[in-house]
């Protein structure tokens, strides 16, 4: 089985374990969630002894009572007994589909009566010690709503951690490990979203002969497995959110836009999105609040589809404005939200600040991978790049886009130039000559951490 990366996740977790303290983990699909549980598994193994329980492989009381080797009568003793296994390291992966199987217990009959035994049991638990009980649950919507309403009072008990995309590094790396070489490898971590299933169902397609591209464009196309996967999600939505949705994916961001393009006021439908976290907010003033849609491939495929008002964007424009490392920058400086400092790959101060506009410019031949506007109208600028270390003409094509946005008026405030992989000597020399400031994956994640957030580098 491969396993690549999720180091600081299984750190984290294995802290909490040896605290006994309990954890709600929750995440994306696909995200790789149960992959993290088995792994610490193993490396809680032996030292502990870990039982995972699968949720969606529960469907009666005996299967519960099969896996803890006891007699169990009715709900309440089959969460008294799972609970009292004090020495045990209790994983319980899908825990609303356990849920539910507990509460069609004629006695409890509601989920909250579950949630309240089962945290009278987990409290006795603790007096005595007991090992970390681990739930893990898919549906983000389920989670928060369990999490701040009817079961507030359980989940106050638990350690909530969000399991986000996978580095572009890591999916490098699994993508490797499939066998695939270094160049298609490359493309696949960008055109992954950050999503190791996304990530496997493009290498699969890739180890068949296609480019990257290609394998993307059929997974999205009708009938392609993430289309059918999309479509299921689309289809559980209501007609506001599938408006706004469209609305986001093609690039109407702030409120202000997706409210003059609706029908009827959007706050409901927005928050509705935002608790199920297809949606993320982004707050960078009193009445300058932005949207983004989180699973990047979703958004993907809603681009692809054709709405007669929005029109349909091919998978070429698709990839330059959502996938891809440089989309993925960009996303990254949409998502600052408020002054942050921070050192450039040679230990020089740059500040950044929330933005009132982020885009790429393609005019004739210019090309800005980016272009970034503070409130008072002054530029930040950037040339992005991916692949091997860039080197001196990278720095220099840095500059001449800076004096575009200057003829066209701007003062540009910094200039940088973002390379994932950092830079070469000859880079470094131009760069310190022209105070062009030089960011790698380092500095994307240092902004990452100072925001709180995980866009994927
Ligand atoms: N760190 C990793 N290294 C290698 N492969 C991974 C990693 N994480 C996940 N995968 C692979 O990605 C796919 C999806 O992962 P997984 O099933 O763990 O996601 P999940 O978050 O549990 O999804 P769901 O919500 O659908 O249960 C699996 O094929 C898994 O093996
Ligand atoms: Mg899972």
């Amino acid at each position: 089985m491969i396993f690549v990366d999720r180091r600081e996740e299984l750190e984290a977790l294995k802290k909490l374990v040896e605290n006994k303290i309990h954890v709600l983990i929750y995440g994306l699909r696909g995200i790789g969630k149960s992959a993290l549980l088995r792994k610490l598994k193993d490396e809680l193994s032996p030292r502990y002894d870990v039982l995972i329980i699968d949720g969606y492989r529960i469907s009666s009381l005996r299967d519960i009572s099969d896996i803890i080797g006891m007699d169990i009568v009715d709900s309440k003793s089959a969460i008294s007994k799972l609970l009292s296994l004090d020495e045990k390291v209790i994983i319980i992966d899908e825990f609303s589909a356990f849920f539910e199987v507990l509460s069609r217990d004629e006695e409890l009959r509601s989920g909250e009566n579950v949630a309240r035994l089962f945290r009278h049991y987990l409290q006795e638990r603790r007096e005595r010690s007991g090992n970390s009980i681990i739930l893990c649950g898919s549906n983000i919507g389920v989670v928060r709503r369990i999490a701040m309403r009817y079961f507030a009072p359980l989940f106050r008990e638990f350690k909530i951690i969000r399991v986000g995309n996978m580095p572009l590094s890591s999916i490098l790396e699994l993508a490797q490990s499939y066998g695939i070489e270094r160049e298609y490898a490359l493309e696949t971590a960008q055109l992954s979203g950050g999503n190791p299933l996304y990530a496997i169902k493009i290498i699969e397609e890739v180890l068949t002969g296609k480019t990257p591209q290609e394998a993307l464009e059929r997974l999205l196309s009708p009938s392609g497995d993430l289309d059918i996967y999309f479509s299921v999600l689309f289809e559980s939505l209501d007609v506001d959110e599938r408006r706004i949705l469209y609305l986001i994916s093609r690039g109407f961001r702030r409120y202000k836009e997706i409210k003059a393009k609706s029908f009827k006021d959007p706050a409901a439908a927005l928050r509705k999105l935002e608790l199920n976290g297809l949606i993320y907010r982004v707050r960078k003033g009193k009445k300058f609040v932005e949207y983004e849609i989180t699973d990047r491939l979703f958004k993907a495929w809603l681009q692809h589809q054709e709405v007669p008002s929005l029109g349909k964007k091919d998978i070429k424009t698709i990839i330059i404005t959502s996938l891809g490392f440089e989309a993925l920058v960009r996303e990254l400086f949409r998502a600052i939200n408020r002054e942050i400092t921070i050192r450039d790959a040679i230990n020089r101060e740059l500040k950044l600040e929330p933005f009132i506009s982020v885009y790429n410019l393609k005019r004739g031949a210019i090309e800005i991978d980016l272009v970034a506007f503070t409130r008072n109208q002054e530029a930040i600028v950037a040339e992005v790049h991916f692949g091997e270390p860039a080197g001196r003409k990278k720095v220099l094509q840095a500059i001449r886009s800076a004096k575009t946005i200057e003829e066209m008026g701007y003062r540009t405030k910094e200039t940088l130039l973002i390379s994932y992989f950092g830079f070469n000597k000859e880079a470094v020399k131009e760069a310190e000559k022209t105070e062009v400031k030089l960011l790698k994956e380092e500095q994307l994640r240092e902004i990452e951490r100072k925001l709180g957030i995980s866009i994927g580098f």
